[in-house]
């Protein structure tokens, strides 16, 4: 028996990867994290399986249903949505399950940011803007923030963010921010990246709070940086013609000559 962590995505049924379907399809037992898990993502489950959203069970319930399914040589699969690296809870689950015996799989899934950029047609580093993406969040009601993660941390690097579980405190956010990016910097909201009703705001730091308005959607992640709006930034030099590569050496005396065959 064994336990099969599984990152949906960001909620488009077809985000889900190949091996999650199988790995959903072969598991009798499919335990799914709440709202953000699309159910067309449940039709993968085997006829009859046991189907249980974990939403509102408290992570001891969550282990007597995996304790249940391990008695019972059943395996399960366990739904995340997004990737399960980031803020899904997996660490703490894996840790009772380790020291439980119970084996484990990790299957990735595409993030939330991920979509998010293609929604925005993005690309999230761009040669001399910027070409470090930091994946954070603002503090919470369970959550408080390690002290040195702070967004004026962040920001004083000019890095792309994306800043996660925040839009109920965008106002900090832009007050945070704007000192190291500016006030004309670009800032984009994409709420429910990847489903039907996905939705887009591009504003600035200065304007981003009144475009946003009071939406009650708070499944939203807010992206910031330069790159966002960037039209002239430099060409990659990957791509560029005099550069030698090992796929392209560009002459016999080139240290890839004959690399790439
Ligand atoms: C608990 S975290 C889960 C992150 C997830 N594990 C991932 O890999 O993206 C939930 C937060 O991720 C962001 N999020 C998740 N799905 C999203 C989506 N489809 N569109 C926009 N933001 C999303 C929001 O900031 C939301 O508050």
């Amino acid at each position: 028996m064994t336990v099969h962590f599984i990152g949906a995505g960001p909620g488009a049924p077809d985000l889900l990867t190949l091996r999650g379907r199988d790995l959903i399809a072969a598991s009798p037992v499919c335990l799914y994290a709440g709202s953000l898990i699309p159910v067309d993502v449940l039709d993968h489950c085997p006829p009859g399986a046991r189907i249980i959203n974990t939403a509102p069970m408290g992570l001891d319930e969550i282990m007597a249903e995996i304790a249940a399914a391990h008695a019972a040589g059943h395996d399960v699969a366990r739904l995340h949505s997004g990737d399960l690296s980031v803020w899904s809870a997996m660490g703490e689950q894996l840790r009772r399950l380790r020291a439980m015996d119970i084996p484990v799989t990790i299957t990735p899934g595409v993030p939330a940011f991920a979509a998010a950029a293609a929604a925005l047609e993005a690309e999230l580093t761009l040669p001399e803007l910027a070409q470090s993406l930091v994946l954070t969040r603002t503090p919470g009601r369970a959550s408080t923030m390690p002290p040195a993660e702070s967004l004026t941390n962040f920001g004083a690097t000019g890095a792309t963010l994306a800043i996660h579980l925040s839009i109920h405190n965008l106002a900090q956010v832009v007050a945070d921010l704007m000192p190291a990016y500016g006030a004309d910097c670009p800032v984009a909201v994409v709420w429910r990246a990847s489903w039907p009703d996905q939705r887009i705001v591009r504003a600035t730091l200065e304007t981003i709070e009144q475009a946003v308005a009071d939406s009650m959607e708070r499944t939203a992640l807010i992206l910031v940086g330069r790159v966002l709006e960037a039209r002239d930034f430099a060409e990659s030099s990957l791509y560029a013609p005099g550069y030698d590569r090992r796929f392209r050496p560009q002459d016999a005396a080139s240290r890839f000559a004959g690399a790439s065959e």
